[in-house]
């Protein structure tokens, strides 16, 4: 396993973090009021608060097959971002560049949290934890582990082990987070040394960097993120900028938006890594907060989602990777047949799960975010906050029923319907399928990303 602190300083980061746990000790269960704007940084358990009473608890009524047709699940195939991980690189250093700024330049503030930010806080973080998994993201993934194995007892128990697949992107936080899964599924046999197994697979997991199509046509086109370079220079933006250098007492030209973000990120990173409440989350109210998450969205938006049609044709090799898995699993089978895979868990990123849920034509709003219409959109459904968390999760559950087998999806634990089949939770596979006939009869991996040269234009169906 790898060491979550470099040896050595662990003792360092222990006292740190007692300093930072005496400076908010004053109310206990203390989460900023801004928690549940972080976008990707967001935790789990803002999206399911009860789960800070009981990480183990489950709703069993989320599962909605039709009650007459006597359902019962056959397989679950789980797409599973990683947990909660330290800041990448880029990151760390934009925090080390803020810290530095307010420490040698900021004049400003009598409130206690200025102070605290000024004299008690310490930039514990170093570039060598680049993204990876922390403590509370194993916990994210063997809790995530532990409630879908009481959801669906048959399909995710010990005895079943073997026969899972797991899968995983090869990046270190997706590792450890795969297997910190198979801790929770094996924790619940009680005992012995936790057994692990998964297969690397870039392709399925991070078909985003290999379709030339996306890298070229968004990845480095310099046009294709331009609503988010507007915004971010944007009147919005300018006021939560000269707001938080105000409070500082910085000269405002001094805070770039990108440091008013590591601010932002700072209050995030504390909070999911450390369950704490930093002083740095006091520079914004809950409209600056707003503000920042609507920058998040629109980058994610125009980098891997509805923006360009390409980002969600990326992901098809996943696309038809579950789909081969499902038709599997409904088959009908004589009783001399082997049981079919109970579970396939398929552990990747934001990058992974967006393309996806964009594909499958989820989350997408009448009128796309724009630089220009923040005051207009605060009603969308694409709010990355509440869609890829830590440990966020796509779940299709595919049941026998007497009518045939039904499929239902679930975003992060929760029953969301097929666009096109709204009527229903959980409709029949066989429309399921229908429904996507297109994709299934198309959606060449090869064909959408080498195909044409420059990949395609912005989405202009929007
Ligand atoms: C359980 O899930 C159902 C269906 O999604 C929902 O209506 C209900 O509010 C949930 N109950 C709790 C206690 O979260
Ligand atoms: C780059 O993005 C812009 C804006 O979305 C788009 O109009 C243009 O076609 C893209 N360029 C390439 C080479 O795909």
């Amino acid at each position: 396993m790898f060491p979550v602190f470099p040896p050595g300083r662990s003792l360092l980061v222990a006292a740190l973090s007692l300093v930072l746990t005496r400076l908010s000790c004053s109310s206990v269960p203390d989460v900023p009021h801004i928690a549940t704007y972080f976008g990707t940084k967001t935790r789990y358990e803002e999206v399911n608060p009860h789960l800070l009473r009981d990480p183990l608890s489950v709703n069993r009524t989320v599962l909605k097959p039709p009650p007459a047709e006597r359902c019962s699940p056959v397989h679950l195939t789980a797409v599973i971002r990683h947990g909660s991980r330290y800041p990448t690189v880029k990151n760390i250093r934009r925090i080390q560049k803020l810290s530095e700024l307010v420490r040698t330049e900021a004049s400003g503030g009598s409130e206690t949290w200025i102070q605290d930010i000024r004299n008690r806080w310490d930039m514990w973080y170093t570039e060598d934890m680049d993204g990876q998994l922390v403590m509370k993201g194993r916990d994210d993934l063997r809790q995530l582990a532990g409630r879908l194995s009481s959801l669906f007892p048959a399909l995710l128990s010990e005895e079943n082990l073997r026969r899972i697949s797991f899968r995983s992107s090869s990046k270190h936080r997706c590792v450890s987070s795969v297997e910190a899964f198979q801790e929770g599924l094996q924790e619940l046999g009680g005992g012995s040394e936790p057994q692990y197994r998964h297969q690397l697979d870039d392709e399925l997991m991070r078909f985003f960097e290999r379709c030339r199509g996306y890298v070229e046509g968004v990845e480095r086109n310099r046009t294709a993120l331009q609503e988010v370079e507007k915004f971010k220079h944007g009147e919005e933006m300018d006021a939560v900028r000269r707001k938080m250098a105000a409070r500082l007492g910085l000269p405002h030209h001094r805070l770039t938006p990108d440091l008013v973000e590591a601010a932002f990120f700072l209050c995030s990173y504390e909070l999911a890594i450390k369950s704490l409440h930093s002083p740095w989350c006091f520079l914004f109210d809950e409209s600056d907060a707003k503000v920042l998450e609507y920058k998040s969205d629109l980058k994610q938006y125009w980098k891997r989602s509805h923006g360009h049609v390409i980002s969600g044709l990326s992901s098809c090799p996943l696309f038809h990777h579950v789909f081969r898995t499902l038709d599997k699993a409904g088959r009908p089978r004589r009783s001399t047949d082997a049981a079919p895979e109970p579970a396939s868990i398929l552990v990747g990123h934001a990058e992974t799960l967006l393309p996806l849920l964009s594909l499958l034509g989820l989350y997408k709003d009448q009128t796309p975010p724009t630089a220009s219409n923040y005051r207009t959109q605060h009603g969308r459904t694409f709010r990355t906050s509440l869609i890829v968390p830590y440990a966020a999760n796509l779940l299709f559950v595919l049941y026998d029923c007497q009518r045939g087998p039904r499929l239902q999806l679930l975003v992060n634990e929760s029953p969301v319907r097929f666009p096109g089949l709204e009527g229903e939770d959980a409709p029949l596979y066989r429309d399921v399928r229908a429904t996507y006939r297109h994709l299934l009869d198309g959606c060449d991996f090869h064909r959408e990303c080498e195909g044409r040269a420059g990949g395609r234009g912005p989405n202009t169906e929007l």
